[in-house]
């Protein structure tokens, strides 16, 4: 494995969760994700539904668990494909029952065969069908998940049930993150500031984004990450402004900034991390002052993810931090603020995005849009001033988690104070010099 086993336990003790959460008389059925074609004989890698993965452990595609619940009883059932020998020879060992059921602690084992007598033989016995289909926000692929293909095919077989929606029941659990959780974040977390630290040496005029991506990919994958969180963004100069970049094709040049974003994925749990640094290891004045702006109010916006915060209202605080910081440096009026329509603030010209979202199995995690705050979730904070006329894009963002005694950082030792940032550049052993040499 490249990461230590999660126990049996943890993913028992989130089925026991989800079963509390249940009404009686209720079946949840929880399907793996599809393996995605491409075009010609292949597949794109493979990732692991998650809601699947946090009650089963198991990270194998034609999975499927089903929790039954009634009066009397309640039965947790794992179904997974037959082992074969051709599979075992061209993807290499695939899971037996027995290993199935060691990593999900899961009591009753099956294959996927025995699915169809299974659903004939318990389904009739249930007043409510819960179905996992992805209910989050901003998903428009068109491309429906396994969940929902299997919500059409048991509604025809079993009109007269109540059905329902799995999902919504996972994602209150998963909001809230148990101390196993956020270890394997912090761990996540810890990965990806060492990648940092390597590009922090790496980076200089000359250097092409995609060979720091390069970097930041040996680096993760050398400690035990599975994969990057999500596309990795290195971009330099005005590509600094563009908030998801990912061609990471461009060559980074003297005086440019350079924003990273950046987070490793470990036991399928992602860090979320951005920092922007000079490409010359040296701040101009005009960058310092964007900088520390937006140092300023990341600094102030960790400080209120705190228990009890809904997030549209932390969004707003934001947002005037930010108005503030805007005339600071002369990008924005206070006259023209006082006069700006609410649905086109001003300030969106130069901060587009949100500054908050939840982190976890998935990197803009499952929520549940207005709960408040509480204990145990992992959110992240990312503020960033992008100003297209000057090329000078900077976003800094960390992972905090929530306590009752106030925000942790669970990414705090990766430099980010502006001298931090130039101090390590100039000490560190020195690609620039070496470059500097063959050219
Ligand atoms: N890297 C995506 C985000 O920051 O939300
Ligand atoms: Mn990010
Ligand atoms: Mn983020």
């Amino acid at each position: 494995m490249r990461y230590e086993n999660i126990t049996p336990k943890f993913f028992a003790k989130n089925r026991t969760k989800l079963i509390e959460l249940m009404e009686p008389d209720s079946i949840a059925i929880f399907n793996s994700n599809y393996s995605m074609p491409t075009n010609g004989d292949g597949c794109f890698p493979y990732k692991q539904n998650s809601n699947l993965f946090y009650l089963s452990g198991i990270e194998q595609e034609d999975t499927i668990l089903v929790l039954c619940k009634n009066k009397r009883a309640i039965e947790e059932h794992l179904f997974i494909k037959a082992s074969n020998e051709k599979d075992n020879i061209w993807l290499g060992e695939q899971l037996v029952k027995e290993e199935a059921q060691r990593i999900s602690g899961v009591t009753h084992m099956h294959e996927l065969q025995e699915l169809e007598a299974f659903f004939a033989a318990r389904i009739p016995g249930f007043r409510h069908v819960l179905v996992d289909i992805n209910e989050q926000f901003n998903v428009h692929t068109g491309v429906k998940c396994k969940g929902f293909t299997m919500l059409q095919e048991l509604k025809d077989r079993f009109p007269l049930k109540k059905y329902g929606s799995a999902a919504i029941l996972l994602t209150q659990l998963r909001m809230v993150k148990e101390q196993q959780e956020i270890d394997l974040i912090r761990k996540a977390c810890e990965i990806t500031g060492e990648a940092f630290k390597i590009i922090l040496d790496f980076v200089c005029p000359g250097v092409k984004e995609y060979e720091i991506e390069a970097e930041a990919s040996r680096s993760i994958l050398k400690q035990g990450a599975t994969r990057f969180a999500y596309p990795p963004i290195f971009g330099a100069g005005i590509n600094s402004c563009v908030l998801h970049y990912f061609h990471n094709h461009n060559t980074c040049k003297d005086g440019e900034m350079l924003t990273l974003d950046v987070g490793a994925e470990y036991a399928n749990y992602s860090a979320d991390i951005s920092r922007s640094i000079p490409v010359n290891g040296k701040f101009t004045k005009r960058q310092s002052e964007v900088y520390e702006a937006v140092e300023r109010i990341q600094q102030r916006a960790i400080d209120e993810l705190r228990v009890g915060k809904r997030l549209d209202d932390y969004e707003k605080e934001v947002a005037q931090m930010m108005e503030q910081e805007l005339i600071g440096l002369g990008l924005l009026k206070e006259e023209a603020i006082a006069h700006q329509s609410v649905d086109e603030p001003l300030y969106r010209k130069f901060y587009m995005h949100r500054t908050a979202h939840h982190i976890g199995l998935d990197t803009h995690d499952v929520h549940i849009k207005d709960m408040p705050l509480k204990e145990g979730m992992v959110l992240t904070c990312e503020p960033g001033i992008y100003i297209w006329e000057e090329a000078i894009g900077i976003r800094l963002e960390d992972v905090v988690l929530v306590t009752k005694k106030g925000p942790v950082v669970l990414s705090a030792s990766i430099p980010k104070a502006l001298h931090e940032i130039e101090q390590y550049m100039a000490s560190t052993r020195s690609s620039r010099e070496i470059l500097a040499s063959v050219e």
